[in-house]
């Protein structure tokens, strides 16, 4: 079963018939809110808002290892991350969608394993490709099915947040060879890889990171909200595109 774990601008899938909602307990605490249980383009599916009902949980607050765990235990093998970004690269400027093959982790302080020692024995999981080629490939076919244009590589540097990076970080970062910044990729992708679930991201660039394009003297908040507006009906579509290969044969 797929599920959509939501991001800044995605509090909910449009296409979705709500079955039910559940409050999901874990070993590691609660999700950050409801997973709601549907039907979109005749396959279930289950959704998550990363930063919880209301949009109030700030990315380093997020309960990652129970979002992950939950929808798992809900019966999830497949996750797609949608995600609002930053633009680092030139094919990246605002209201660009893209599924990024890399991650970069800038991030510090979040719990990042389920096997920590404590009661799991260590495990270093294999994360040379981050991301399910797999489940990539798939949203890449439901963009095209869907007449949507998509990025279809790009490295995701995962920052700390919640503020927004000085135009040297991402300058630091571009160096790197990041080309898209965003505040909520990890740990959450390498949680799924311990869990062994397909993970991707799809993420929509809200604005030109620090420094880049016409972000040369600040960001505007409300240049990203209006670009989140504009695009999230895309992101929706490849998502609708997306579910619909997960229908069950019949
Ligand atoms: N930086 C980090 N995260 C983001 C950005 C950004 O510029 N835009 C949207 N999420």
């Amino acid at each position: 079963m797929l599920a959509v774990i939501g991001g800044s601008g995605l509090a909910g899938l449009g296409q979705m018939k709500v079955i039910r909602r559940e409050i999901a307990r874990t070993p590691f605490g609660e999700p950050s809110g409801p997973l709601i249980f549907g039907q979109m383009n005749d396959a279930p599916v289950l959704f998550l808002a990363r930063h919880g009902p209301g949009h109030i949980l700030a990315p380093h607050r997020i309960n990652y290892r129970a979002n992950v765990w939950a929808l798992r235990q809900a019966g999830a093998t497949d996750i797609l991350a949608v995600a609002a970004v930053g633009g680092i690269a030139g094919n990246a400027g605002p209201g660009v969608i893209a599924a990024p093959d890399q991650i970069i982790d800038y991030t510090y302080g979040r719990e990042h394993t389920f096997c920590d020692g404590s009661d799991r024995t260590v495990v270093h999981v294999d994360f040379t490709q981050p991301y399910s080629d797999t489940l990539r490939a798939a949203i890449l076919n439901a963009a095209t099915a869907a007449g949507e244009s998509i990025v279809a590589a790009g490295v995701y540097g995962a920052t700390q947040g919640p503020r927004l990076e000085t135009a040297a970080e991402i300058t630091r970062m571009a160096r790197d060879g990041a080309t898209l910044v965003g505040m909520t990729g990890m740990p959450e992708a390498a949680l799924a890889r311990e869990l062994s679930l397909r993970y991707a991201h799809l993420c929509v660039v809200s604005n030109w990171a620090a420094g880049c394009g016409n972000s040369t003297t600040a960001i505007s908040h409300d240049a990203i909200d209006s670009t989140l507006d504009e695009s999230i009906g895309r992101v929706q579509n490849i998502i609708a595109t997306l579910a619909g290969s997960f229908r069950v044969a019949s």
